[in-house]
């Protein structure tokens, strides 16, 4: 079985399939993490450029690891699960996965993965590019504001926590870069079922979404 979920930053795609995936007996495959991945070595070997980072794709092997059904990054064998959700990261994570040489250095090993099991994938180019075949797809959404207060409210707990309206500023950018760019831009499926989060609880957005996997499949 292959679910796809896409939309934007911080409409909650990671963690609502998390709880899907554990509730469906699904592996839930975050794409994000693989461009943060990415973007973690670009800025890590200044080589944030297309072609300084093109050149180098070689030498940057992105693998997965499930433990206890939950994802690990592997970069060049180094877990950095831990080092991939800050802002700098984030950043570097939109610019460098608009390199269709990026895209392409990722985009088999999704489709492998979700060959070889029951996948709850989420991302931007899911349904579109990776999975188009997928037994159902999401669109998941929510407005900014709401998004930017819930990416706040996590980011609150640690030590340098920028100011919401940063955050709201960074959202924004993000979202521009992922709609706008030349290859598989962030949009919406044809044949995805668009979820609007703005004015739902956690728990209610897994029920729907899970109500409509057992509906189709
Ligand atoms: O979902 P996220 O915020 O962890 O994603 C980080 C960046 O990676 C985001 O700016 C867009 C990009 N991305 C992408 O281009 N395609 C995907 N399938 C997943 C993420």
């Amino acid at each position: 079985m292959n679910i796809a979920i896409d939309g934007p930053g911080g409409a909650g795609k990671s963690s609502i399939s998390r709880a899907i995936a554990e509730d469906m007996n699904l592996i839930h495959v975050d794409t994000g993490a693989m461009y943060r991945a990415i973007g973690l070595y670009a800025i890590r070997h200044a080589c944030l450029e297309e072609e300084q980072i093109t050149e180098k794709l070689p030498e940057i092997a992105v693998t997965l690891r499930f433990i206890g059904g939950v994802q690990r990054v592997m970069l060049c064998e180094e877990d950095v699960t831990d080092y991939i959700r800050s802002p700098e990261v984030s950043l570097a994570a939109s610019k460098v996965s608009a390199f269709p040489a990026v895209r392409a250095h990722l985009l088999d090993l999704q489709k492998k993965i979700a060959s070889e099991n029951d996948v709850i994938m989420d991302g931007r180019d899911i349904g579109s590019v990776v999975l188009p075949d997928a037994d159902l797809k999401i669109f998941l959404t929510a407005s900014p504001e709401e998004r930017a207060s819930r990416r706040y409210l996590e980011l609150k707990e640690k030590p340098d926590c920028p100011a919401y309206e940063e955050v709201l500023a960074d959202m924004i950018r993000r979202d521009e870069n992922d709609r706008n760019r030349a290859i598989a831009p962030l949009c919406q499926a044809e044949d995805a079922v668009l979820v609007d989060s703005s004015e739902m609880g956690f728990h209610e957005v897994v029920t729907h979404i899970e109500n409509l996997i057992k509906e189709k499949v």
